[in-house]
């Protein structure tokens, strides 16, 4: 079949690999319907994310058909239509019978290269490298999904493949931001970053119930979206002396009720200490550049939550004195998507979550390299690129 591999630092080319194949009798073969481009996938292209080999399939927010079904899979059948979180999930462990799925003692091979780092093992994700379990991702024609009976989420005939594309990731993510936030009537609830997640978590926050939310990010069609598609207020970073500011004379001066971080470990910014982290993440001292977490720590109201959707890794001058002076709430997580797939499922059914707003460019497989050139760089407002393989 046809794959697109890492082979590098910004090195993706399409490839022939081998056909997966059922291997244990909880497994199902997927042919891949849809998948898309996101903001973690920028991570591995960028060299942030180590232990990926070249010749890895990257991709994990994906929709397929299923065409072989293991043994054991008795709630999916040949031919029907499934969405699939992200994480890989075995359903059984402790964490996984918590409703705390990223976290899976089960479904990682290699715990042998998150333990130092993590002190313990999460699930694996994916096509996300090998310390996340090394199983080949989405953007290829054929996929093969382990526990399967867990992992796929029947789609309802009224919802589309490019409406359910994104519940396999960036809504549930953005869902999860938004539930960590507790958000009650009166709520203000910003968001750093308009990309796919941070929109889904905008979405979400009013799903939720918050009375306002607040669009925080640089690019005007991004922000437009955010304006249009989410009903949120904005804020471009670029064109303002301090968001702190402007945060605070939107909210009386209170300050957000909630933050929610859906920029990660790349976030762009201005300024000097933009410039230093930059420099210390270039010659790898650090991995992150940490601007639009700390401005989110800084604008947060006293004893208000902070939800960290963007990935991290080490970052030098973290403000842990900031979060403790001001009691806040710290809830962040790779996504549990197998505790909200049947609710979001649910909103899209009913109309309520259509995430196909997205979806800003389409691509066959073949031509995936330059779909992650223009996501990457953010160019003709590419928001993400969903390939058909
Ligand atoms: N927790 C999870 O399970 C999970 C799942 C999916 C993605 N993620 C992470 O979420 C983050 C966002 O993903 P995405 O797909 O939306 O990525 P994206 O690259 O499409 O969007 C990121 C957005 O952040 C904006 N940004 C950069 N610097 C900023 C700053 N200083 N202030 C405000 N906005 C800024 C960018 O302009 C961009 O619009 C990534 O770090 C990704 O790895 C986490
Ligand atoms: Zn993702
Ligand atoms: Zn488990």
């Amino acid at each position: 079949m046809r794959a697109l591999c890492w082979n590098g630092i910004n090195d993706l080319r399409v490839e022939t690999v081998a056909d997966p194949e059922l291997v244990n009798p909880r497994d199902v073969i997927l042919k891949v319907l849809l998948t898309t481009t996101c903001g973690s996938d920028l991570h591995l292209l960028d060299g942030y994310i180590p232990t990926m080999r070249a010749g890895d399939v990257i991709g994990h927010e994906f929709i397929g058909e299923v065409v072989e079904v293991g043994a054991d899979v008795k709630n999916v059948s040949r031919g029907d239509r499934v969405v699939v979180p992200s994480p890989v999930c075995c359903g059984n462990c402790w964490f996984c019978q918590h409703d705390q799925w990223s976290l899976c003692d089960n479904s990682n091979p290699n715990p042998e290269l998150q333990e130092p780092v993590l002190g313990y093992p999460t699930a694996a994700i994916f096509g996300y490298s090998h310390a996340f379990g090394g199983y080949a991702g989405s953007h290829a024609q054929y996929m093969r999904i382990p526990y399967a009976d867990v992992g796929c989420f029947k789609v309802p005939d009224g919802v589309s493949n490019e409406q359910a594309l994104f519940l396999s990731d960036a809504a549930p993510t953005g869902f999860m931001g938004a539930d960590f936030c507790d958000i009650k009537p009166g709520h203000v609830v910003a968001v750093w970053g308009a990309g796919g997640v941070g929109l889904m978590a905008m979405r979400s926050a009013y799903l939720l119930g918050a009375e306002r939310v607040i669009a925080i990010d640089r690019f005007p069609e991004r922000l437009a979206m955010a304006r249009e598609r989410v009903g949120a207020e904005t804020i471009n970073y670029a064109e303002v002396d301090s968001v702190l500011d402007v945060l605070k004379e939107m909210t009386g001066g209170r300050g957000p009720d909630a933050c929610i971080d859906a920029v990660g470990m790349e976030a762009h910014g201005t300024g000097v200490e933009y410039a230093y982290d930059r420099v210390k993440q270039a010659v790898r001292l650090h991995t992150d550049r940490g601007e639009a977490l700390r401005q989110a720590i800084l604008a947060c109201r006293k004893g208000g939550t902070l939800s960290i959707l963007g990935v991290y890794g080490v970052m030098d001058k973290f403000p842990i004195g900031v979060i403790m002076n001001k009691g806040m709430t710290v809830r962040t997580a790779q996504q549990h998507g197998h505790k909200y797939l049947p609710r979001l499922l649910e909103h899209a059914s009913r109309g309520e979550l259509d995430p196909s707003f997205l979806i800003t460019h389409r691509f066959s497989l073949e031509e995936s390299p330059r779909g992650y050139d223009l996501f990457k760089h953010k160019q003709e407002g590419c928001v993400r690129a969903v390939f058909a393989p």
